[in-house]
């Protein structure tokens, strides 16, 4: 594996392979790398001749700087697992190196941005957007593949890459999840035994609800998933939202939206959960 910390560096190894009709799969990442990484990897590596992972936390897209400051950082067993998992080149750049100037870029994301994770997080998806924006334009990749997680986010990628007129496929791929439900992420690690052992309980109350849809109104599933999560002791609800999955806009009534899809995030302690999950689609 080559590692390249430059972008003038990977522009100049990646137009070669370009110049050789070689396609190219970005995995976008943040560092601290678990299976659900290695699960976009895997099928990047399936879809494309070169595979380029990029691992950079990125400060613009945290609104709270000791977020910024805790988020973990484990290059040394991330360029190992990207080696074994036969990634042809990790890029790992520095701050400055992506941010030789401030960006001032502000992109007008829409009504997919606006709702959940917009809403908690403000500046969130515009930081997303920026650095997304910058690997799209130095890596020039064929396709980028983002986890399902961050449902949201790959709704916020699609429009960013329309108003750009990036010509990439955005690939998502599914949730990957321990055996016990908890959905994958480089946030857990900060869990502690005794929350761990608590936070299964919300893909398990995710998954009991789908059994009431499309039965139950949306407003009490919605109802049923805060109340059971919030009853179990030390999980905190933010909020949760049952949308449709290509607008993101929150759905009152099933016969809405063909794809309804319930958004989670949950307070575990002090560390924040996001997960997900699909109500069978309509015909
Ligand atoms: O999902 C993430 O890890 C990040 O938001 C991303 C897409 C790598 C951009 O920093």
């Amino acid at each position: 594996m080559n590692t390249i910390r430059t972008v003038d560096e990977l522009g100049r190894q990646l137009s070669a392979a370009r110049a050789l009709g070689r396609t190219v799969g970005l995995v976008p990442t943040m560092g601290a790398l678990h299976a659900g990484h290695l699960s976009l990897i895997e099928r990047a590596r399936h879809d494309n001749d070169i595979v380029v992972v990029s691992v950079f936390v990125n400060p613009t897209q945290f609104n709270n700087p000791e977020d910024l400051r805790t988020y973990p950082r484990t290059e040394e067993a991330d360029l190992k697992a990207l080696t074994e998992a036969g990634v042809d080149i990790a890029f790992v750049p520095t701050v400055e190196e992506m941010y030789p100037q401030k960006d001032e870029r502000v992109f007008d994301l829409g009504p997919v941005a606006t709702v959940m994770e917009g809403a908690m997080r403000p500046g969130h998806f515009n930081g997303v957007a920026q650095i997304v924006s910058k690997l799209f334009a130095i890596v020039k990749p064929t396709r980028a593949y983002f986890g399902e997680k961050d449902f949201q986010q790959i709704a916020v990628i699609r429009r960013m890459a329309q108003l750009e007129g990036f010509d990439i496929e955005i690939v998502d791929c599914p949730i990957k999840r321990e055996p016990d439900g908890l959905a994958m992420s480089s946030r857990n690690v900060r869990l502690t035994p005794e929350q761990r052992a608590i936070a299964p309980a919300i893909h398990r109350i995710l998954s009991e609800s789908v059994a009431l849809c499309p039965d139950t109104p949306v407003d009490k599933v919605k109802k049923f998933v805060t109340d059971a999560i919030n009853a179990t002791e030390g999980l905190e609800v933010e909020y949760y939202e049952i949308v449709d999955a290509a607008t993101m806009q929150p759905i009152s009534e099933w016969n809405e939206t063909r794809q309804a899809v319930g958004c989670v995030t949950v307070y575990c302690g002090d560390v924040r959960l996001i997960d997900n999950i699909k109500y069978p689609a309509r015909p």
